[in-house]
């Protein structure tokens, strides 16, 4: 690294086996930049903007659990992360802070390579930021979000602010729709035996979406398959967010191809 090197980083606590660090030095690497990316704990979101102009960092990708708490400190927010209420990207220009959120542009992304989102009915399951960052985006492509929730109380709050049908999780067996995606933690490691909804009610959606990417195929996935319905990992979701940051940060097209590739490769060597 010299005076030149443009910095990044990702901020979060735990940062655990965050893929990230992979994925966009790969990119960088590819790109032919002179770039850094490194995962910095930080325990007070406060530390953040202290942190980024301290290391002279260009851009972030803040994670759990920090991307409502890191608002306040920013000078301008983009309209979807507004809407939304997360953010996972900060990108520092002349001293000045600006939040974005790729998480509903990644999702979009994924769910487009197999669907087409316009008119169609997409159930999706939770109501916490990831949540949002999906229905958000799927009203952003014109398409029908019905939320599902455990609890009732969050999961109908959401579906008033984004007018929006509300089911609870025990009447999923009566809905069907074009798409169901699963937005809670629910069979990440290591509770990978676990599915949020029952196998027996997935023959009623299309194609089934798990933004979990960690195990690649997880439980719920594996359901689907055998139900014979389209499934889409959640590989595909975390690299189009990843790759939306670097299009923010510094206005060039990222290798997703290979950075698709590396996080692969790392996943299957940690399952097998
Ligand atoms: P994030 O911001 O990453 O989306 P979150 O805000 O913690 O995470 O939201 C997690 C979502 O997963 C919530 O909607 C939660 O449901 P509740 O509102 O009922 O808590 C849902 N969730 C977590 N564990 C779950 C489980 N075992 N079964 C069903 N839903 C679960």
């Amino acid at each position: 690294m010299n005076r030149n090197t443009m910095r990044f980083a990702l901020f979060g606590n735990p940062l655990g086996h965050s893929l990230s660090p992979l994925m966009h030095g790969a990119a960088f690497r590819e790109m032919g930049l002179d770039a850094s990316y490194r995962a910095i704990r930080v325990e007070n979101v406060r530390e953040i903007p202290a942190e980024m102009e301290r290391l002279d960092i260009t851009g972030a990708s803040i994670t759990i659990p920090h991307k409502t708490g890191i608002m306040p400190y920013l000078d301008t927010i983009s309209v979807s992360a507004e809407r939304i209420g997360a953010i996972n990207t900060v990108t520092r220009e002349n001293d000045r802070l600006r939040g974005d959120n790729t998480d509903w542009a990644g999702l979009i992304h994924a769910l487009k390579e197999k669907i087409d989102i316009a008119g169609k009915r997409v159930v999706v399951l939770g109501a916490g930021g990831a949540a949002r960052a999906a229905v958000y985006g799927i009203l952003h492509e014109r398409g029908i979000p019905v939320i599902v929730n455990r609890t009732v109380d969050t999961g109908q709050q959401l579906a008033r602010e984004f007018e929006c049908d509300f089911v609870p999780l025990k009447g999923i067996g009566t809905i069907s729709a074009d798409c169901l995606i699963n937005t809670t933690p629910v069979g990440m490691f290591p509770d990978m035996e676990s599915s949020p909804v029952p196998r027996e009610v997935l023959p009623h959606f299309d194609c089934v979406m798990d933004i979990v990417y960690n195990p690649l195929e997880t439980r719920f996935l594996k359901d689907a398959a055998a139900a014979g319905c389209g499934v889409i990992s959640g590989i595909a979701m975390f690299v189009h967010q990843g790759a939306e940051q670097i299009r923010i940060w510094i206005d060039l097209e990222p290798p997703t191809e290979l950075m698709e590739q590396v996080v692969l490769e790392k996943l299957r060597n940690e399952t097998n």
